[in-house]
């Protein structure tokens, strides 16, 4: 596995695996990486000639008062689990070297930037499709592999590479969860044991709703409350948002249908965490 920090070798390296007639599969990282992301490696592998990996803690999606200076960076940890994974490239950029002084432009998807994730990050999404955007023109993958976990993330994505004729394919792969159920993140590591036992009611929360949506309950409103309601059981949680909403849009449906979005964000603590799962069955 090569290690880059140079955009201008990066983009060397890709041309002459893609000119070598290879397909180009991209992981986006910020590191601090784990099964979540070794699952986007292994899809990335098993679909595409070569594999290529970033990790680059972006700032411009922290805000001011984000984790942006805490977030773990166990650099050499992470290239050695991806050299063992047989990635082919790992382009590990410093924050200079992606925004240059004078660097004037974003990337933002009106209307979807601001909703979920968004709405209680300013500014976030527009760091995301910023940085993405670069890191697809540095690599120009066939195939870019992303998490479930970020459905906010993914919609905003998706519609990114549809609006600006992206020649990139979108991968969405399912959440990968720690055998109690939580979902993974690079930030469960900031939690206190008795955080990381009242993070579980997120999860506990989902299956509350997509159990009462199986027994037939189509009504959003009424689904919602569900979900409040247990994660206002536990002490320990802050919701920050429940949303039943369109998976591509991020609008709220009134009722439920095969395929809506059921998400959750809170705090445990300092620390925010994100949830969801998509409603399978019904109309
Ligand atoms: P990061 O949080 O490091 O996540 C990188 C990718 O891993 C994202 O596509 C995310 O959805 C996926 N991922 C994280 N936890 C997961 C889990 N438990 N199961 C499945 N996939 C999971 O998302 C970002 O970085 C950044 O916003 C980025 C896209 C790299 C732009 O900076």
């Amino acid at each position: 596995m090569k290690r880059i920090q140079i955009i201008a070798e990066m983009k060397a390296a890709c041309r002459q695996l893609t000119r070598a007639g290879k397909t180009l599969g991209f992981v986006p990282t910020m590191g601090a990486l784990h099964e979540g992301h070794f699952s986007l490696v292994r899809a990335s592998r098993s679909r595409c000639d070569a594999t290529t990996v970033s990790i680059f803690v972006n700032p411009l999606q922290f805000g001011p008062t984000e984790d942006l200076s805490k977030y773990p960076r166990p650099l050499e940890r992470d290239a050695e689990l991806l050299e063992g994974l047989g990635v082919d490239l790992l382009f590990m950029p410093t924050v200079d070297e992606m925004y240059p002084a004078g660097a004037r432009t974003h990337v933002l998807v009106e209307g979807l930037s601001d909703k979920l994730d968004g709405a209680s990050r300013p500014g976030h999404f527009r760091g995301v499709t910023t940085v993405v955007t670069k890191l697809f023109e540095i690599v120009r993958p066939d195939c870019a592999f992303f998490g479930q976990k970020d459905a906010a993330q993914v919609a905003v994505l998706r519609k990114l590479v549809t609006d600006l004729d992206m020649d990139v394919e979108l991968v969405v792969c399912p959440i990968v969860r720690e055998t109690d159920g939580l979902a993974m993140s690079s930030r469960n590591i900031y939690l206190t044991p008795e955080q990381r036992q009242q993070a579980l009611v997120l999860q506990r929360a989902l299956m509350r709703v997509q159990m009462a949506a199986e027994q037939g309950e189509r009504d959003a409103a009424k689904l919602g409350a569900i979900a409040r309601q247990v994660i206002a059981e536990e002490r320990g949680a802050h919701l920050d948002y429940v949303a039943i909403v369109d998976p591509e849009t991020l609008d709220p449906v009134g009722d439920v249908s095969r395929g809506t979005l059921v998400a959750v964000a809170a705090y445990f603590g300092t620390t925010r965490l994100i949830d969801n799962v998509v409603i399978a069955g019904g109309r």
